[in-house]
């Protein structure tokens, strides 16, 4: 079986496209050693990640994941064991976090709007992350 996590946090600051390149470069790193796979959405000073792999070595990433300064406020919002990756072949897609398309954002730290706002996301990105899974695989 496979863990997926999905996360949403805050920015510590805005981040440009250089940052988020470093950024998604150094966990991709990580992310080959340890089996996973995952797409990080970036828009409107929020992070969403979906990382999913081992069980152990999601848990390992995500305290390295908790710990780092660049992002605050972090909600898990899923946690989940699942039969297949849906970001199969992907260290980590990068795609665009369009917070206009959500409620008021401060609604994604309303525990009711979760499962909403995690399945719309997800249904959200796939074509995206087609996109950016040609960049990222270059
Ligand atoms: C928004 C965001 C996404 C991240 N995604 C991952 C990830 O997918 N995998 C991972 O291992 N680490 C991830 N990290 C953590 C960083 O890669 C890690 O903190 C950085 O490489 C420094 O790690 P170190 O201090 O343990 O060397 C992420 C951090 C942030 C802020």
């Amino acid at each position: 079986m496979i863990r997926q996590i999905c996360y949403l946090s805050a920015a510590s600051e805005t981040m440009d496209a250089l940052q988020l390149a470093h950024l998604a470069e150094q966990a991709r790193r990580f992310n080959a050693a340890m089996q996973l796979t995952g797409l990080l959405a970036y828009g409107g000073g929020y992070f969403f990640q979906t990382l999913e792999g081992p069980r152990d070595n999601v848990c390992a990433a995500f305290g390295r994941i908790c710990r780092d300064r660049r992002h605050h406020d972090i909600r898990l919002l899923q946690d989940d064991e699942v039969a297949s990756r849906d970001f199969a072949g992907m260290r980590l897609a990068l795609a665009e976090l369009d917070v206009a398309r959500l409620a008021a954002p401060e609604r994604m730290f309303d525990a009711r709007a979760i499962p909403m706002l995690v399945s719309a996301l997800k249904h959200d990105l796939p074509a995206e992350t087609r996109l950016h899974r040609v960049i990222a695989a270059a």
